[in-house]
């Protein structure tokens, strides 16, 4: 077996001598794209998760199963897609709703792990069952930062001198409420956390999520983050207008935006906007320096990581939970079936595999973007190969040496413990070599609408009000979506009622701007891809 082959090189001399199996760091950040150094952004300033890549192995194309928080936490935590966790929306709890799926930390649990929780790691409120689904995922109930509170609070000075309830939000945070962040705090608790799991009293492996909650909006930040960003250096998406040939049911609009006071004082229409070119650039300036901000607070939690002497036994995780649309197709937020919003970062560090070209001494300091404007030279272990986050649970489970659950059956409800990824613990063993091995030829997501054309709901419909189920697939050449009918008391959708068809050829078109479905040239093609689609992740296994 191969895992048994993995755990012999992860533990080789490292492993926790006391437990014998390595410890897993899972980090998660919400509403992170790749903008980041180490991807395709050299502008934003993310030293820390930039290092972390340099030990790791870099997905270049991972994409979630649907682009909105609570949907896609619990799918990538149950590993399951939407249609089998059948949550869509905030407002069902999957093991009463769909099926008793266990989950990525409950399995960690079961078999010795200490499991625990800090900040937003799954969705809180009715999908985890307003417990973060503990006990059965963690070990001991789960920590959310206190000053998480004041997300909808009026904290953020404007220029009229008074506190609003903005978008934009840089702080003093000295000034706030608590006196603090939440994802200071949550750094902070996962600092201590590590102080005490390094405790000689301390027997179990550790499987410990961190999920930070910037660069979700409001972007709040403390406000020196800002100066990285010289309002005149931003640029505007490069594709900031609707396509003419999309079709509408594809835009998302962005309510949410408006609801907040700085948005609002736009009097923008609605569902088009648009949003004026320099209000975007203050938009794109703010989401990088909240970028900078986690990324610093990522570096303090790897920085005692080391400290407490788990930098060589400790398997590290790094996702975004979907990405975010920073004005590309004239739209804003996720809630999209775009590869600007289902694409996401994802580092995976595996000690002794993914960092044997680095040097034994330190692996992670702390870097501070305010101090230094560090750049990089290495070339990082990279992958082009099509993964999805679904894939996470099979993949450590197998480099932790614990059994890896088997496929789930074509009817998967009743099936406690599958999986519908695959383990890609082979792209990490062969990350580097000449040669690329084959694997996923397409990957999946799926995004709801209550209607056609946008209106209030059309961001996060209700599962009662969902009419339409938009599936997207990203082959390595093409994305092809379909939206179709979708009725919400079966979950059945009907794909002879289609409300739009989009292609994008991705050699010619990477930013999907020219959506090619309707044009008879490429009907054959259309077609496959259609054959594809309905064939679904069964159908696009590695090989
Ligand atoms: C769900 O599964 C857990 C173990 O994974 C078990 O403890 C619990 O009793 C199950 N709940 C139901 C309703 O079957
Ligand atoms: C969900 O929460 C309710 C109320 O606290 C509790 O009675 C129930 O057992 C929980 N369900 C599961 C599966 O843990
Ligand atoms: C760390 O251990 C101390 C002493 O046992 C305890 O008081 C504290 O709550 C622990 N910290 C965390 C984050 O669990
Ligand atoms: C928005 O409308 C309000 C009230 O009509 C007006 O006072 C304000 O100047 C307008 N703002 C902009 C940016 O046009
Ligand atoms: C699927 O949609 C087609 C076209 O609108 C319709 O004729 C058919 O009755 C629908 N099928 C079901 C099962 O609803």
């Amino acid at each position: 077996m191969l895992w048994k082959f993995i755990l012999l090189i992860v533990c080789f001399k490292h492993c926790n001598a006391k437990t014998g199996k390595p410890n897993v760091l899972f980090l998660v950040i919400d509403d992170l794209r790749p903008a980041l150094g180490c991807y395709d952004y050299p502008k934003v300033l993310s030293p820390n998760i930039d290092n972390l890549a340099s030990v790791s192995l870099q997905f270049n194309n991972a994409h979630v199963q649907q682009t909105v928080c609570g949907p896609s936490r619990t799918s990538f935590l149950t590993s399951r897609r939407p249609d089998t966790t059948r949550l869509y929306d905030f407002g069902s709890y999957w093991r009463t709703h769909a099926g008793n799926y266990t989950t990525l930390p409950q399995h960690f649990k079961d078999n010795g792990y200490f499991t625990y929780s800090i900040g937003k790691v799954f969705h809180p409120g009715i999908p985890s069952n307003f417990t973060d689904d503990y006990p059965l995922s963690w070990s001991t109930p789960v920590f959310h930062p206190p000053t998480q509170k004041y997300k909808m609070a009026k904290v953020c000075p404007g220029p009229d001198g008074d506190l609003h309830m903005n978008l934009l939000c840089p702080v003093d945070v000295k000034t706030q409420p608590g006196g603090s962040l939440p994802d200071i705090q949550s750094a902070e608790h996962a600092i201590e956390m590590l102080k005490n799991f390094s405790k000689p009293s301390e027997t179990q492996p550790f499987f410990l999520a961190v999920g930070f909650h910037k660069p979700h909006i409001p972007f709040k930040f403390p406000k020196e983050y800002l100066d990285l960003y010289p309002i005149e250096e931003i640029d505007l998406a490069p594709n900031p207008e609707i396509p003419p040939d999309l079709p509408l049911v594809a835009y998302s609009s962005w309510p949410r935006l408006l609801l907040r006071e700085d948005v609002k004082s736009l009097n923008l229409s609605f569902p088009f906007g648009p949003i004026p070119w320099d209000f975007q650039r203050k938009i794109r300036q703010h989401y990088y320096a909240s970028v900078t901000y986690t990324d610093a607070m990522v570096g303090k939690v790897l920085k005692q990581l080391e400290a407490s002497g788990f930098a060589d036994n400790t398997i590290v995780t790094l996702i975004g939970d979907h990405g975010w649309s920073l004005g590309e197709h004239g739209d804003w937020c996720k809630y999209e079936n775009f590869e600007v919003v289902t694409r996401v970062p994802m580092l995976v560090h595996v000690p002794h595999v993914t960092d044997k070209q680095k040097s034994k001494q330190q692996k992670f300091q702390y870097m501070d973007a305010l101090e230094t404007s560090q750049s990089r030279t290495e070339k990082d272990l990279q992958t082009d190969a099509l993964v999805e986050t679904v894939d996470l649970f099979p993949t450590l489970s197998e480099l932790a040496g614990i059994e890896v659950p088997p496929y789930c059956p074509d009817n998967p409800f009743k099936v406690d413990f599958c999986t519908e990824g695959s383990s890609f613990v082979k792209l990490l063993i062969h990350a580097g070599k000449k040669r690329e091995i084959t694997w996923k030829d397409a990957v999946f997501s799926q995004y709801p609408r209550p209607s056609d054309y946008p209106q209030m709901n059309t961001d996060l419909p209700s599962l009662k009000d969902i009419k339409i189920m938009g599936y997207t697939m990203r082959t390595n050449r093409y994305r092809y979506t379909e939206w179709v009918g979708f009725d919400p008391t079966n979950f059945k959708a009907n794909f002879t009622e289609v409300h739009g068809k989009e292609l994008y050829l991705h050699n010619s078109d990477p930013l999907e701007i020219y959506n090619v479905a309707n044009l008879k040239m490429y009907a054959d093609l259309a077609e496959s891809l259609h054959k594809k689609l309905l064939a679904g992740w069964k159908g696009a296994l590695p090989t």
